[in-house]
């Protein structure tokens, strides 16, 4: 089936996530007559502001706030009912319509009590033990995983059937009580609550399920623009990121595809978020991180300019300068067409920029992030530094009004990405953005 009808753009985080996914996905909805959500949970934190007002998104796409817009969780989302549904009050109780704009696939694996407590219990073992924990947001996000690829999850669409789910979850309770109580020595859960929890939420979650695949279909059959929201980022991708400090699942462009129930040929364009300086909260290597915690270095600059905490569990970011060996990695295996790099303001002051182009290993120069996660933690920065710049580009909306110094920088980036910069964003609000080729008129 060849695609006529309406144009898709896939957003996708470049790096360890938090490069602004939820503040550009915001702003092109102005394009889109939709917006899906393929891969993750509530793991996620995506932060909007429009005129001054903030909302933060964790499950819900971040086409919420443009009235009109149709939101879908797809199939290839984790669902814990029970947070989306405080997701949808909470929003609801700010005055936005959620129920009647949003369609979550019947397909979705859900997360339960248990999962949330094997993913704590775990990183908790992980952390006496000594084997170093894989700092998770605590959302049960790779225990649903691990069930949906053993084929023993329970589903969203199993709250339509009260004795399907009843018995589904003896035996997933039963696997999971063993778990706990056994190999991670924590407190067992008890059936007839969680049964009973997840029944109470069943009449509430029941009237939003869709085949979320097949409405998709019909909106570019009728000529909707789509966006396809990634969430995390390309280097926290099970397969591709810097395993095993990743989360569970293909955060990469291809999965829009599998995890929103539509063919590969209605994504048309790839758009990759990259922060203009580089970000990861929870543990695993990062080769260009800097003494961030230390007053008076750059590294503090960019936390506390940047504001670098994180929304779901409000742990501070780690910091460091942009990899661009690392992004070349995320540029081939998305299939970018597009750059967008966000926070370019949070540079402003700086008197110089660094930016790796490769690492140093073992005597060799490398120009690509290694495999082995052993490898990409000896890895040694090699920096390009560039002048910085004094004015302010803070809410700057044109080009032309950059500093020549952030031009050149950009420039650099473009050049060593292989990949046309076609926005950038000056700050966080909706309207802080620079255009230079519209992914929708691309
Ligand atoms: P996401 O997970 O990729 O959606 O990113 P987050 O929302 O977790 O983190 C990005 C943070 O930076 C949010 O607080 C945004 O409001 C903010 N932000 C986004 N773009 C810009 C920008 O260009 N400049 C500044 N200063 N802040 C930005
Ligand atoms: P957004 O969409 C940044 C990280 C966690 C941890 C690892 C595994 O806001 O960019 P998990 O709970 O998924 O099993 O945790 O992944 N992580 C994120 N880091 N942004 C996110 O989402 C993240 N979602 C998960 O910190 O290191
Ligand atoms: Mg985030």
């Amino acid at each position: 089936m060849q695609s006529t009808a309406g144009r898709h753009v896939v957003v996708v985080g470049t790096q360890w996530g938090d490069e602004g996914k939820g503040k550009v996905v915001d702003w092109m909805t102005d394009h889109a007559q939709g917006v899906v959500r393929f891969q993750g949970g509530h793991n996620a934190g995506h932060t909007l502001v429009i005129k001054g007002v903030k909302t933060a998104l964790q499950l819900i796409p971040s086409g919420v706030m443009r009235d009109g817009v149709q939101c879908y969780i797809g199939n290839g989302v984790v669902v814990d009912p029970a947070h989306l549904l405080s997701e949808i009050e909470r929003l609801e109780k700010a005055g936005v319509e959620v129920r009647s704009r949003l369609r979550v696939s019947e397909n979705c694996p859900m997360i339960l009590p248990f999962h949330v407590a094997v993913d704590k219990a775990r990183e908790a073992l992980r952390e006496s033990s000594g084997s170093g924990k894989i700092g998770t947001t605590g959302k049960g996000i790779g225990p649903a995983y691990e069930d949906k690829v053993a084929r023993r999850a329970l589903r969203l669409q199993d709250l339509k059937h009260p004795d399907r789910l009843a018995s589904k979850l003896r035996d997933l309770l039963d696997l999971h009580n063993m778990v706990l109580t056994g190999h991670l020595k924590a407190e067992p859960l008890d059936f007839d609550t969680v049964y009973a929890q997840a029944m109470a939420l069943a009449p509430a979650m029941t009237p939003l399920l869709a085949d979320v695949g097949y409405a998709l279909h019909q909106a570019h059959q009728r000529g909707d623009n789509l966006l396809f929201e990634g969430a995390q980022g390309t280097l926290l991708d099970i397969d591709h990121g810097t395993y095993p400090y990743v989360t569970s699942s293909n955060c990469v462009a291809g999965n829009a595809a599998a995890g929103a129930g539509v063919g590969p040929q209605m994504l048309h364009y790839m758009l990759g978020i990259t922060k203009a300086y580089a970000t990861r909260v929870g543990s695993g290597p990062f080769p260009t991180e800097l003494a961030w915690e230390t007053e008076g270095t750059v590294g503090h600059h960019l936390s506390v300019v940047g504001q670098e905490r994180g929304t779901v569990t409000g742990r501070a970011r780690r910091c460091g300068w942009l990899d661009a060996a690392a992004l070349k990695r995320s540029m081939i295996i998305n299939g970018i067409t597009g750059l967008c790099l966000t926070k370019l303001d949070v540079l402003d002051g700086l008197d110089e920029v660094c930016m790796a182009v490769g690492y140093e290993l073992n005597g060799q120069r490398l120009d690509i992030l290694p495999l082995d996660p052993d490898e990409i933690a000896a890895c040694k920065p090699i920096y390009e530094t560039f002048p910085g710049w004094k004015e302010s580009t803070y809410g700057a909306t044109s080009w032309d009004s950059l500093p020549q110094a952030a031009k050149n920088y950009l420039k650099r980036i473009e050049a060593v990405s292989g990949v046309p910069i076609a926005m950038v964003s000056t700050g966080p609000d909706r309207e802080h953005t620079i255009v230079l080729r519209h992914p929708y008129k691309a």
